[in-house]
Protein backbone atom coordinates (compact mmCIF):
# COMPACT_ATOMS: atom_id res chain seq x y z
CA UNK A 1 0.00 0.00 0.00
CA UNK A 2 0.79 3.60 0.18
CA UNK A 3 2.25 3.76 3.38
CA UNK A 4 5.18 1.55 1.94
CA UNK A 5 5.49 3.66 -1.25
CA UNK A 6 8.72 5.70 0.30
CA UNK A 7 10.28 2.15 -0.84
CA UNK A 8 9.67 1.90 -4.20
CA UNK A 9 10.42 5.77 -4.89
CA UNK A 10 13.31 6.93 -3.33
CA UNK A 11 15.11 9.78 -5.67
CA UNK A 12 17.96 11.26 -3.34
CA UNK A 13 19.26 7.74 -3.20
CA UNK A 14 18.77 7.58 -7.42
CA UNK A 15 16.66 4.38 -7.53
CA UNK A 16 12.75 3.38 -8.00
CA UNK A 17 11.20 0.36 -8.43
CA UNK A 18 8.93 -1.06 -11.02
CA UNK A 19 5.87 -1.88 -8.74
CA UNK A 20 5.11 1.77 -9.07
CA UNK A 21 4.70 0.92 -13.00
CA UNK A 22 2.17 -2.10 -12.03
CA UNK A 23 0.46 -1.67 -8.48
CA UNK A 24 -3.33 -1.57 -8.52
CA UNK A 25 -3.40 0.83 -5.44
CA UNK A 26 -0.94 3.20 -6.61
CA UNK A 27 -3.23 3.94 -9.85
CA UNK A 28 -6.31 4.41 -8.29
CA UNK A 29 -4.10 7.12 -5.83
CA UNK A 30 -2.79 8.62 -9.25
CA UNK A 31 -6.40 9.12 -10.76
CA UNK A 32 -7.34 10.79 -7.74
CA UNK A 33 -4.40 12.87 -6.59
CA UNK A 34 -2.31 13.51 -9.86
CA UNK A 35 -5.58 12.94 -12.89
CA UNK A 36 -8.14 14.96 -10.82
CA UNK A 37 -5.86 17.52 -9.54
CA UNK A 38 -3.34 18.53 -11.96
CA UNK A 39 -3.91 20.47 -15.33
CA UNK A 40 -4.68 18.22 -18.31
CA UNK A 41 -3.96 18.88 -22.25
CA UNK A 42 -7.43 18.80 -23.86
CA UNK A 43 -7.45 20.29 -27.06
CA UNK A 44 -5.86 22.67 -29.30
CA UNK A 45 -7.73 25.71 -30.10
CA UNK A 46 -7.28 25.23 -33.81
CA UNK A 47 -9.72 21.93 -33.46
CA UNK A 48 -12.58 23.75 -32.55
CA UNK A 49 -12.38 27.14 -33.81
CA UNK A 50 -16.23 28.07 -34.28
CA UNK A 51 -19.49 28.06 -32.27
CA UNK A 52 -20.25 24.64 -30.97
CA UNK A 53 -17.42 22.68 -32.19
CA UNK A 54 -16.45 19.76 -29.82
CA UNK A 55 -13.96 17.08 -29.55
CA UNK A 56 -14.20 14.23 -26.83
CA UNK A 57 -11.61 13.07 -24.92
CA UNK A 58 -10.46 12.02 -21.13
CA UNK A 59 -9.49 13.28 -18.16
CA UNK A 60 -7.54 10.83 -16.89
CA UNK A 61 -10.16 7.86 -17.11
CA UNK A 62 -13.28 10.36 -16.99
CA UNK A 63 -14.67 11.03 -20.41
CA UNK A 64 -14.90 14.53 -21.48
CA UNK A 65 -16.63 17.22 -24.14
CA UNK A 66 -14.34 20.44 -24.64
CA UNK A 67 -16.77 22.52 -26.54
CA UNK A 68 -16.42 26.20 -28.37
CA UNK A 69 -19.34 28.51 -26.90
CA UNK A 70 -21.05 31.84 -28.51
CA UNK A 71 -18.98 34.25 -26.54
CA UNK A 72 -15.78 32.25 -27.78
CA UNK A 73 -14.85 31.12 -24.41
CA UNK A 74 -14.31 26.85 -23.79
CA UNK A 75 -16.13 24.78 -21.53
CA UNK A 76 -15.54 21.25 -20.41
CA UNK A 77 -18.00 19.30 -19.46
CA UNK A 78 -18.28 14.99 -18.44
CA UNK A 79 -19.46 13.04 -20.84
CA UNK A 80 -22.17 11.80 -18.93
CA UNK A 81 -25.79 12.38 -18.30
CA UNK A 82 -26.54 13.84 -14.71
CA UNK A 83 -29.95 11.44 -15.31
CA UNK A 84 -27.95 7.91 -15.09
CA UNK A 85 -24.55 8.48 -16.02
CA UNK A 86 -24.92 7.28 -19.82
CA UNK A 87 -22.51 9.12 -22.07
CA UNK A 88 -23.64 11.63 -24.21
CA UNK A 89 -21.50 12.10 -26.91
CA UNK A 90 -20.33 9.33 -28.95
CA UNK A 91 -18.19 11.19 -31.53
CA UNK A 92 -14.81 12.48 -31.67
CA UNK A 93 -15.71 15.77 -32.97
CA UNK A 94 -17.98 17.56 -34.85
CA UNK A 95 -20.13 20.63 -34.59
CA UNK A 96 -23.34 21.14 -32.76
CA UNK A 97 -26.15 22.82 -30.93
CA UNK A 98 -26.39 20.22 -28.22
CA UNK A 99 -26.11 17.07 -26.87
CA UNK A 100 -28.88 14.57 -26.69
CA UNK A 101 -28.71 11.32 -24.30
CA UNK A 102 -29.90 8.24 -25.99
CA UNK A 103 -31.53 6.59 -22.79
CA UNK A 104 -34.58 8.94 -21.74
CA UNK A 105 -33.70 12.06 -24.05
CA UNK A 106 -32.31 14.39 -21.74
CA UNK A 107 -30.90 17.35 -24.26
CA UNK A 108 -28.29 19.84 -23.37
CA UNK A 109 -27.10 22.92 -25.03
CA UNK A 110 -23.50 24.21 -25.86
CA UNK A 111 -23.25 25.73 -22.17
CA UNK A 112 -24.23 22.22 -20.84
CA UNK A 113 -27.82 23.57 -19.61
CA UNK A 114 -30.41 21.00 -19.68
CA UNK A 115 -33.02 22.47 -22.16
CA UNK A 116 -35.68 19.57 -22.44
CA UNK A 117 -36.17 15.80 -22.00
CA UNK A 118 -38.54 13.30 -23.57
CA UNK A 119 -41.79 13.73 -22.12
CA UNK A 120 -40.62 17.02 -20.51
CA UNK A 121 -44.23 17.76 -18.79
CA UNK A 122 -43.88 14.86 -16.39
CA UNK A 123 -40.83 16.66 -14.87
CA UNK A 124 -42.34 20.24 -15.44
CA UNK A 125 -45.23 18.75 -13.21
CA UNK A 126 -43.11 17.59 -10.48
CA UNK A 127 -41.10 20.08 -8.56
CA UNK A 128 -38.03 18.89 -10.60
CA UNK A 129 -35.83 22.08 -11.02
CA UNK A 130 -34.00 22.17 -14.59
CA UNK A 131 -31.59 24.78 -14.09
CA UNK A 132 -29.92 21.88 -11.47
CA UNK A 133 -29.58 19.34 -13.59
CA UNK A 134 -26.80 20.48 -16.56
CA UNK A 135 -24.18 18.52 -17.72
CA UNK A 136 -20.80 18.85 -14.80
CA UNK A 137 -18.63 21.40 -15.69
CA UNK A 138 -15.03 21.17 -15.28
CA UNK A 139 -13.62 23.36 -12.40
CA UNK A 140 -10.99 25.10 -14.52
CA UNK A 141 -10.27 25.55 -18.38
CA UNK A 142 -7.67 27.66 -19.40
CA UNK A 143 -5.32 28.30 -22.38
CA UNK A 144 -1.82 29.15 -23.51
CA UNK A 145 -0.38 29.30 -26.90
CA UNK A 146 -3.31 27.44 -28.43
CA UNK A 147 -3.11 24.96 -26.03
CA UNK A 148 -6.33 23.95 -24.15
CA UNK A 149 -6.04 22.89 -20.60
CA UNK A 150 -8.25 21.74 -17.98
CA UNK A 151 -8.40 20.57 -14.10
CA UNK A 152 -10.87 18.94 -12.15
CA UNK A 153 -9.51 20.39 -9.28
CA UNK A 154 -10.82 24.40 -7.98
CA UNK A 155 -8.01 24.69 -5.74
CA UNK A 156 -5.20 24.04 -8.52
CA UNK A 157 -3.33 26.48 -9.15
CA UNK A 158 -3.86 29.28 -12.43
CA UNK A 159 -2.66 27.36 -15.37
CA UNK A 160 0.40 30.14 -15.64
CA UNK A 161 1.65 29.23 -12.38
CA UNK A 162 1.12 25.77 -13.27
CA UNK A 163 3.72 26.19 -16.64
CA UNK A 164 6.36 28.07 -14.65
CA UNK A 165 9.14 29.09 -16.70
CA UNK A 166 8.45 26.31 -18.49
CA UNK A 167 6.39 28.48 -20.91
CA UNK A 168 9.82 30.10 -22.06
CA UNK A 169 11.21 26.77 -23.70
CA UNK A 170 7.51 26.31 -24.71
CA UNK A 171 7.74 28.90 -27.03
CA UNK A 172 10.38 27.98 -28.91
CA UNK A 173 7.96 25.70 -30.60
CA UNK A 174 4.33 26.73 -29.84
CA UNK A 175 5.01 30.40 -30.90
CA UNK A 176 7.80 30.60 -33.11
CA UNK A 177 5.82 32.10 -35.85
CA UNK A 178 3.50 34.84 -36.00
CA UNK A 179 -0.20 32.92 -35.99
CA UNK A 180 1.06 30.50 -33.67
CA UNK A 181 0.29 27.05 -34.50
CA UNK A 182 -2.55 24.11 -35.96
CA UNK A 183 -2.73 20.25 -35.96
CA UNK A 184 -2.22 19.05 -39.10
CA UNK A 185 -4.30 16.09 -39.67
CA UNK A 186 -6.75 14.21 -36.60
CA UNK A 187 -5.81 12.34 -33.58
CA UNK A 188 -4.60 9.44 -34.12
CA UNK A 189 -5.12 6.66 -31.34
CA UNK A 190 -3.70 3.58 -30.31
CA UNK A 191 -3.33 1.20 -27.44
CA UNK A 192 -0.14 -0.40 -25.63
CA UNK A 193 -0.07 -2.85 -22.62
CA UNK A 194 2.81 0.06 -20.26
CA UNK A 195 2.33 2.05 -17.43
CA UNK A 196 1.86 5.73 -18.36
CA UNK A 197 4.92 6.99 -16.12
CA UNK A 198 7.23 4.87 -18.07
CA UNK A 199 6.00 6.58 -21.75
CA UNK A 200 5.73 10.12 -20.11
CA UNK A 201 9.42 9.56 -18.54
CA UNK A 202 11.17 8.36 -21.51
CA UNK A 203 10.26 12.24 -23.07
CA UNK A 204 10.87 14.13 -19.86
CA UNK A 205 14.31 13.78 -20.45
CA UNK A 206 15.33 10.10 -21.92
CA UNK A 207 17.03 11.10 -25.36
CA UNK A 208 20.07 8.43 -23.71
CA UNK A 209 17.79 5.51 -25.35
CA UNK A 210 17.10 6.88 -28.88
CA UNK A 211 20.95 6.69 -30.23
CA UNK A 212 20.45 2.84 -29.34
CA UNK A 213 16.84 1.98 -29.67
CA UNK A 214 16.13 3.93 -32.38
CA UNK A 215 19.66 3.20 -34.07
CA UNK A 216 18.68 0.71 -36.88
CA UNK A 217 14.96 2.38 -37.59
CA UNK A 218 16.75 6.07 -38.00
CA UNK A 219 19.70 4.32 -40.38
CA UNK A 220 16.67 2.88 -42.67
CA UNK A 221 14.53 6.21 -42.08
CA UNK A 222 16.46 9.15 -42.25
CA UNK A 223 20.04 7.50 -44.07
CA UNK A 224 21.93 7.69 -41.11
CA UNK A 225 22.35 6.61 -37.32
CA UNK A 226 21.27 8.86 -34.81
CA UNK A 227 23.44 11.56 -33.87
CA UNK A 228 25.90 11.08 -30.72
CA UNK A 229 24.45 13.22 -28.21
CA UNK A 230 27.26 13.49 -26.85
CA UNK A 231 29.07 15.09 -29.31
CA UNK A 232 26.47 18.40 -29.56
CA UNK A 233 28.35 21.22 -28.37
CA UNK A 234 25.64 22.66 -26.36
CA UNK A 235 22.38 20.86 -24.78
CA UNK A 236 20.37 21.48 -21.64
CA UNK A 237 17.80 19.55 -19.56
CA UNK A 238 15.30 21.78 -17.75
CA UNK A 239 12.64 20.86 -15.08
CA UNK A 240 10.16 22.34 -13.14
CA UNK A 241 7.31 20.93 -10.78
CA UNK A 242 7.61 18.43 -12.22
CA UNK A 243 7.83 18.79 -15.75
CA UNK A 244 10.87 18.73 -18.08
CA UNK A 245 12.70 19.74 -21.40
CA UNK A 246 15.85 18.42 -22.55
CA UNK A 247 17.22 19.98 -25.77
CA UNK A 248 20.36 20.52 -27.93
CA UNK A 249 21.26 23.74 -29.31
CA UNK A 250 22.01 21.88 -32.96
CA UNK A 251 22.42 23.47 -36.07
CA UNK A 252 18.94 23.71 -36.07
CA UNK A 253 17.39 20.76 -37.47
CA UNK A 254 19.55 18.72 -38.83
CA UNK A 255 18.56 15.70 -37.28
CA UNK A 256 15.37 16.01 -36.19
CA UNK A 257 13.20 17.08 -39.22
CA UNK A 258 12.51 13.45 -40.11
CA UNK A 259 15.38 13.47 -43.00
CA UNK A 260 13.47 15.81 -45.16
CA UNK A 261 15.91 18.42 -47.25
CA UNK A 262 12.47 20.48 -47.62
CA UNK A 263 11.49 20.48 -43.99
CA UNK A 264 15.41 21.55 -43.27
CA UNK A 265 14.93 24.07 -45.61
CA UNK A 266 11.95 25.47 -44.08
CA UNK A 267 13.69 25.36 -40.64
CA UNK A 268 16.70 27.37 -41.71
CA UNK A 269 14.13 29.79 -43.65
CA UNK A 270 12.54 30.89 -40.79
CA UNK A 271 15.13 31.15 -37.89
CA UNK A 272 16.02 34.72 -38.36
CA UNK A 273 12.16 35.80 -37.76
CA UNK A 274 12.41 33.05 -34.88
CA UNK A 275 15.73 35.03 -33.52
CA UNK A 276 13.99 38.13 -33.99
CA UNK A 277 10.90 37.18 -32.41
CA UNK A 278 12.72 34.85 -29.38
CA UNK A 279 15.80 35.63 -29.46
CA UNK A 280 19.19 33.62 -30.71
CA UNK A 281 19.35 31.24 -28.55
CA UNK A 282 15.91 29.99 -28.72
CA UNK A 283 15.92 29.95 -32.36
CA UNK A 284 18.26 27.21 -32.11
CA UNK A 285 16.07 25.39 -30.48
CA UNK A 286 13.62 24.84 -33.53
CA UNK A 287 13.32 21.29 -34.58
CA UNK A 288 16.41 20.50 -32.33
CA UNK A 289 16.94 17.42 -30.99
CA UNK A 290 14.82 17.36 -28.21
CA UNK A 291 11.49 16.13 -26.07
CA UNK A 292 9.44 17.18 -22.97
CA UNK A 293 6.49 16.14 -20.75
CA UNK A 294 4.02 18.78 -19.16
CA UNK A 295 3.46 16.51 -15.69
CA UNK A 296 1.75 14.36 -15.68
CA UNK A 297 1.31 13.21 -19.53
CA UNK A 298 1.32 15.60 -22.03
CA UNK A 299 4.33 15.57 -24.54
CA UNK A 300 5.91 16.45 -27.69
CA UNK A 301 9.12 15.81 -29.33
CA UNK A 302 10.14 19.44 -31.04
CA UNK A 303 11.71 18.35 -34.46
CA UNK A 304 9.02 15.62 -35.44
CA UNK A 305 6.28 17.78 -33.98
CA UNK A 306 4.46 14.77 -32.40
CA UNK A 307 2.23 15.72 -29.79
CA UNK A 308 0.42 13.45 -27.55
CA UNK A 309 -1.38 12.65 -24.37
CA UNK A 310 -0.30 9.19 -22.85
CA UNK A 311 -3.96 8.51 -21.25
CA UNK A 312 -4.06 6.48 -18.24
CA UNK A 313 -6.18 2.75 -18.77
CA UNK A 314 -5.49 0.80 -15.86
CA UNK A 315 -1.80 -0.05 -14.26
CA UNK A 316 -0.78 -2.04 -17.28
CA UNK A 317 -2.17 -0.40 -20.00
CA UNK A 318 -2.54 3.32 -22.17
CA UNK A 319 -4.51 4.30 -24.96
CA UNK A 320 -1.81 7.21 -26.72
CA UNK A 321 -3.54 9.74 -28.62
CA UNK A 322 -1.33 11.75 -30.91
CA UNK A 323 -1.38 14.83 -33.11
CA UNK A 324 1.26 16.44 -35.71
CA UNK A 325 1.88 20.36 -34.84
CA UNK A 326 2.67 22.95 -37.78
CA UNK A 327 2.91 26.68 -37.89
CA UNK A 328 -0.65 27.88 -39.45
CA UNK A 329 1.88 29.97 -41.43
CA UNK A 330 3.83 27.29 -42.98
CA UNK A 331 3.25 26.17 -46.51
CA UNK A 332 0.27 23.77 -47.09
CA UNK A 333 3.27 21.33 -48.92
CA UNK A 334 4.91 21.54 -45.66
CA UNK A 335 2.46 20.92 -43.23
CA UNK A 336 1.91 17.70 -45.21
CA UNK A 337 5.34 16.64 -45.66
CA UNK A 338 5.33 16.74 -41.47
CA UNK A 339 2.29 14.92 -41.04
CA UNK A 340 3.71 12.30 -43.75
CA UNK A 341 7.03 12.64 -42.03
CA UNK A 342 5.51 12.56 -38.30
CA UNK A 343 3.33 9.35 -39.47
CA UNK A 344 6.30 7.23 -40.77
CA UNK A 345 7.87 8.26 -37.33
CA UNK A 346 5.49 7.93 -34.33
CA UNK A 347 2.59 7.03 -35.27
CA UNK A 348 0.95 3.08 -34.42
CA UNK A 349 2.98 2.09 -37.54
CA UNK A 350 5.82 4.21 -37.58
CA UNK A 351 8.92 3.10 -37.12
CA UNK A 352 10.44 4.86 -33.98
CA UNK A 353 7.22 4.12 -32.23
CA UNK A 354 7.45 0.34 -32.54
CA UNK A 355 10.79 0.56 -30.75
CA UNK A 356 9.77 1.92 -27.89
CA UNK A 357 6.14 0.97 -27.39
CA UNK A 358 8.01 -2.66 -27.25
CA UNK A 359 10.51 -1.43 -24.40
CA UNK A 360 7.64 0.27 -22.30
CA UNK A 361 5.55 -2.73 -22.95
CA UNK A 362 8.29 -5.13 -21.45
CA UNK A 363 9.42 -2.45 -18.62
CA UNK A 364 5.78 -2.80 -17.22
CA UNK A 365 5.24 -6.70 -18.03
CA UNK A 366 8.61 -7.80 -15.74
CA UNK A 367 7.51 -5.42 -12.81
CA UNK A 368 4.26 -7.67 -12.44
CA UNK A 369 6.42 -10.45 -10.94
CA UNK A 370 6.43 -9.91 -7.62
CA UNK A 371 10.25 -10.18 -6.60
CA UNK A 372 10.98 -8.44 -9.58
CA UNK A 373 8.70 -5.66 -9.28
CA UNK A 374 10.15 -4.85 -6.24
CA UNK A 375 14.13 -4.73 -7.50
CA UNK A 376 15.98 -1.61 -7.22
CA UNK A 377 16.16 0.33 -10.82
CA UNK A 378 18.90 2.73 -11.00
CA UNK A 379 17.47 6.45 -12.04
CA UNK A 380 20.52 7.97 -10.68
CA UNK A 381 22.56 9.31 -13.65
CA UNK A 382 24.73 12.48 -12.89
CA UNK A 383 23.02 13.02 -9.75
CA UNK A 384 26.38 14.41 -8.38
CA UNK A 385 28.01 15.50 -11.02
CA UNK A 386 25.27 17.94 -12.97
CA UNK A 387 26.02 21.66 -13.43
CA UNK A 388 23.49 24.00 -13.08
CA UNK A 389 23.31 26.51 -15.49
CA UNK A 390 21.50 29.64 -13.57
CA UNK A 391 20.66 32.16 -16.11
CA UNK A 392 18.35 30.41 -17.99
CA UNK A 393 14.56 30.14 -16.70
CA UNK A 394 13.73 26.94 -14.28
CA UNK A 395 16.19 23.95 -12.93
CA UNK A 396 18.79 24.08 -15.98
CA UNK A 397 21.64 21.47 -16.07
CA UNK A 398 24.05 21.50 -18.61
CA UNK A 399 23.75 18.11 -20.81
CA UNK A 400 20.79 15.52 -22.20
CA UNK A 401 22.62 12.77 -21.26
CA UNK A 402 21.76 12.79 -17.56
CA UNK A 403 18.38 11.50 -15.63
CA UNK A 404 17.87 14.73 -13.69
CA UNK A 405 14.42 15.63 -15.35
CA UNK A 406 13.24 11.70 -14.76
CA UNK A 407 14.01 12.11 -11.00
CA UNK A 408 12.38 15.17 -10.55
CA UNK A 409 9.63 14.07 -12.44
CA UNK A 410 8.88 10.90 -10.52
CA UNK A 411 9.58 12.77 -7.07
CA UNK A 412 7.27 15.37 -8.24
CA UNK A 413 5.10 12.40 -8.83
CA UNK A 414 5.62 10.89 -5.65
CA UNK A 415 4.93 14.31 -3.42
CA UNK A 416 1.27 14.59 -5.17
CA UNK A 417 0.86 11.11 -4.01
CA UNK A 418 1.90 11.94 -0.58
CA UNK A 419 -0.49 15.36 -0.41
CA UNK A 420 -4.27 15.48 0.71
CA UNK A 421 -4.51 18.92 -1.25
CA UNK A 422 -1.98 21.42 -3.51
CA UNK A 423 -1.12 23.41 -0.59
CA UNK A 424 1.10 20.20 1.12
CA UNK A 425 2.64 19.83 -2.18
CA UNK A 426 6.50 20.87 -1.41
CA UNK A 427 8.75 23.59 -3.92
CA UNK A 428 11.45 21.45 -4.46
CA UNK A 429 12.96 23.97 -7.37
CA UNK A 430 15.80 25.64 -6.81
CA UNK A 431 16.51 27.72 -10.15
CA UNK A 432 14.65 30.78 -11.77
CA UNK A 433 10.82 31.07 -11.66
CA UNK A 434 11.05 34.36 -13.59
CA UNK A 435 10.25 34.37 -17.60
CA UNK A 436 11.60 37.70 -19.17
FE1 LIG B 1 -29.54 10.28 -19.81
FE2 LIG B 1 -31.57 9.11 -18.56
S1 LIG B 1 -29.46 8.59 -18.53
S2 LIG B 1 -31.61 10.75 -19.96
FE1 LIG C 1 12.07 6.77 -28.41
Amino acid sequence: SLENLSEFCDIENGRISGKIFSDKAIYEQELEKIFARCWLFVAHESQIPKTGDYITTTMGEDEVIVVRQKDGGIKVFLNACPHRGNKVCFAESGSTRGFICNYHGWSFNTAGNLVGQHESGIYEASDFDKSKWGLKEVAQVDSWKGLVFATFDPEAPTLKEYLGPMTWYLDALFDNQEGGTEFAGGCIRSTYECNWKIAAENFVGDILHAGWTHDSAARAMLGGAVAKVSDFEESYSVNWNGHGYEFALDTVGNVAVLGESALNKYVHTIKPSVAERLGEFRSNMVASVSSCTIFPNFSFLAGQNTIRVWQPRGPNKIELFSWVLVNKSAPDDIKEKWRKGAMMTFSPTGVFEMDDGENWEYCTKTSKGKVTGAQDLYIGLGMNTLERQTDLPGNVYKGQLNEANARAYYQHWYDHLNAKSWSEIPDRNVGKAEVE
